[in-house]
């Protein structure tokens, strides 16, 4: 008879991912996490099983051991490299990565294998990167980060440690293949990815250097709420970088959508810079100050062979460009950076 008490053995390969973070964590500036995080991790990856989780960890693991792995993780696509690469693994690379779509985020280069991901996400950390303190020797906390592509960027800038925490179970099956190659590299990986929500961090950690929450104000009923997390997760002086969406208008505008925004269906709040600016201001943040501003375009979002439904171009109106498919000013993006 098999020991109920014992987790099945999909959970218990993803509760090994995190040894080395829990091992970290007490002696660290976000020691009163480690209390907290062990159970955290029990209840997410034990005891709510998510139904696709088998299959995506059977494609990882089909991923082949490869010799002397390389990354460049200053690279747009922060290539990974092999001179002992032969045409077999090249193909079972591909066939694994296939079995973690869609991919959303990136683009990655795992050998030979580019992945186009609907989202040019190096485009984003182009526009953010040259704006925010210098992240060497930081601590980082990335909220909402996908499938973790900036985090290893953040790691590429010579960031000490890099936390993300995004609830999607796929986004973290994706990070763990890039860490996987990068583990047979280096012994200590400093990147990790918790499949968590910023409401389940521990209130007023206030022990990163930097935080970043790109892409997450608007999907959050409390936009307030949120931004006083952001600030009380960083240590005083830390530095919240803040990429949401926003639309033109004065101080004090701001856009709730009636039902869908752009399709998507957890759209709360679109400020104006100015507005959101106050908000920044108005939970104690100083210094906040707009550095970019940017309409997406059909080019940086879009369907891809690696992420095959809809995208922005089908989430607009067909005759106006400018509009959303339900006739809102189309996606604008603002970066805000701010101190705690
Ligand atoms: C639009 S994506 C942005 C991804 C990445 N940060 C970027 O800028 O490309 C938003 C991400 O936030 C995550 N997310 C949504 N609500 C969240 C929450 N309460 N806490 C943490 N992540 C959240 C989603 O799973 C999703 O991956």
């Amino acid at each position: 008879m098999p020991d109920v008490n014992t987790p099945p053995a999909t959970a218990h390969t993803m509760l090994s991912w995190f040894d080395d973070l829990l091992a970290w964590l007490p002696q660290s500036p976000l020691a009163p996490w480690a209390q907290h995080l062990p159970q955290q991790l029990q209840q997410i990856l034990v005891d709510k099983q998510h139904g696709d989780v088998p299959r995506w960890l059977d494609a990882l693991e089909s991923l082949p051991a490869i010799d002397s792995v390389q990354a460049d993780l200053t690279a747009n696509d922060i290539a990974l490299s092999s001179p002992s690469l032969s045409a077999q693994q090249a193909q079972q690379v591909e066939q694994g990565l296939r079995g973690l779509m869609p991919w959303r985020k990136g683009p990655f280069r795992f050998f030979d294998t580019h992945i186009d991901t609907e989202w040019r996400s190096d485009w984003k950390w182009q526009r953010v990167q040259p704006h925010i303190a210098p992240l060497k020797g930081r601590l980082v906390l990335d909220v909402g980060c996908g499938s973790g592509y900036h985090l290893w960027r953040m790691l590429g800038e010579g960031a000490q440690r890099v936390i993300g925490v995004d609830p999607s179970r796929l986004f973290l099956m994706q990070f763990q293949a890039y860490k996987k190659y990068l583990q047979t590299q280096q012994a200590e990986v400093p990147a990790h990815l918790l499949p968590l929500r910023m409401e389940d961090v521990p209130a007023k950690l206030k022990g990163f250097d930097t935080v970043f929450s790109m892409g997450v104000l608007y999907h959050r009923k409390s936009p307030i709420e949120h931004l006083q997390e952001l600030k009380d997760a960083l240590r005083p002086g830390g530095e919240l970088v803040l990429e949401t969406l926003v639309i033109d208008g004065p101080l004090g505008h701001c856009l709730m959508p009636e039902d869908r925004y752009a399709m998507m269906r957890n759209v709360w709040f679109i400020p104006s810079v100015e507005t959101l600016l106050l908000w920044c201001r108005r939970v104690g943040l100083s210094n906040a100050r707009l550095v970019d501003l940017n309409q997406t375009s059909l080019e940086e979002q879009r369907q891809t062979d690696w992420m095959r439904f809809n995208s922005l171009a089908d989430f607009l109106d067909p005759n106006n460009p400018k509009l959303t498919a339900e006739g809102y000013p189309a996606p604008l993006r603002a970066v805000i950076v701010a101190n705690a």
